[in-house]
């Protein structure tokens, strides 16, 4: 199976927004990944609501948006608003995390949950059956451009274990570091889907980029 290709406009180039979503509508990109960070739960600020809003108006894919906040259950609403279809929220920053996931279900979008480095993949046996996908980030959030942690490999093969025994239909989606050189070992791991920011935006060729990355098997 070729993985979905979810690139991150972090690594866009804002003062041509436009022209950079136009390119990934053409392109072979299943879905757009938008990283929101408030500079409380991670170390850099990125861009909120407005920016998503205009990126849905040009956007012909589906929205997967990353929430790097605290207490991401006050914006649950707004973001469905702003024209999310995904919306991720992170383990560390929830502290009712399945009423957290129901109320993104209720909204009408599907519910991701991600896991930074250091967070167990066993802590989600007791949620893995409620939440549409689960998002491994193989770098510390807050930045793109920064190299994948080996280690994540080993979290994605547990998870994957994790998801058959429960017999859930979650989706694997893992984000940071991934490039051409990774990409095959990802998906081998059991990756269903994985984010890239700088290895699409810092190619010559976005779009044959893309490519690339999806025909890693
Ligand atoms: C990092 C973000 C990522 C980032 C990935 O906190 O969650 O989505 O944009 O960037 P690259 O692919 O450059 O590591
Ligand atoms: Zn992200």
């Amino acid at each position: 199976m070729k993985p979905i290709i979810a690139p991150s406009l972090l690594s866009a180039d804002f003062g041509n927004l436009e022209r950079d979503v136009k390119m990934l509508n053409e392109s072979k990109a299943d879905w757009m990944h938008l990283d929101i960070m408030d500079g409380v739960f991670v170390p850099n600020i990125s861009y909120g609501m407005p920016v998503v809003k205009a990126i849905r108006k040009i956007s012909e894919k589906p929205l997967d948006v990353h929430l790097m906040i605290t207490q991401p259950e006050r914006y649950i609403h707004e973001f469905k608003q702003c024209g999310a279809d995904l919306l991720t929220v992170h383990w560390e920053a929830c502290t009712h995390l399945h009423r957290t996931i129901c109320q993104i279900k209720e909204e009408g979008m599907l519910a991701g949950v991600a896991l930074n480095p250091h967070t167990p993949v066993a802590g989600l046996e007791d949620i893995i059956n409620d939440v549409n996908l689960v998002l491994i980030m193989s770098v510390n959030p807050g930045f793109g451009g920064q190299k994948f942690i080996p280690r994540s490999l080993h979290k994605i093969s547990e998870l994957r274990d994790m998801i058959k025994r429960n017999k859930s239909e979650a989706l694997i989606e893992v984000d940071g570091g991934v490039c051409r050189d990774n990409v095959a070992d990802i998906v081998k791991a059991g990756a269903d889907a994985v984010v890239a920011g700088s290895a699409v935006f810092k190619a010559a060729d976005p779009a044959a980029e893309i490519i690339t990355l999806k025909d890693c098997e």
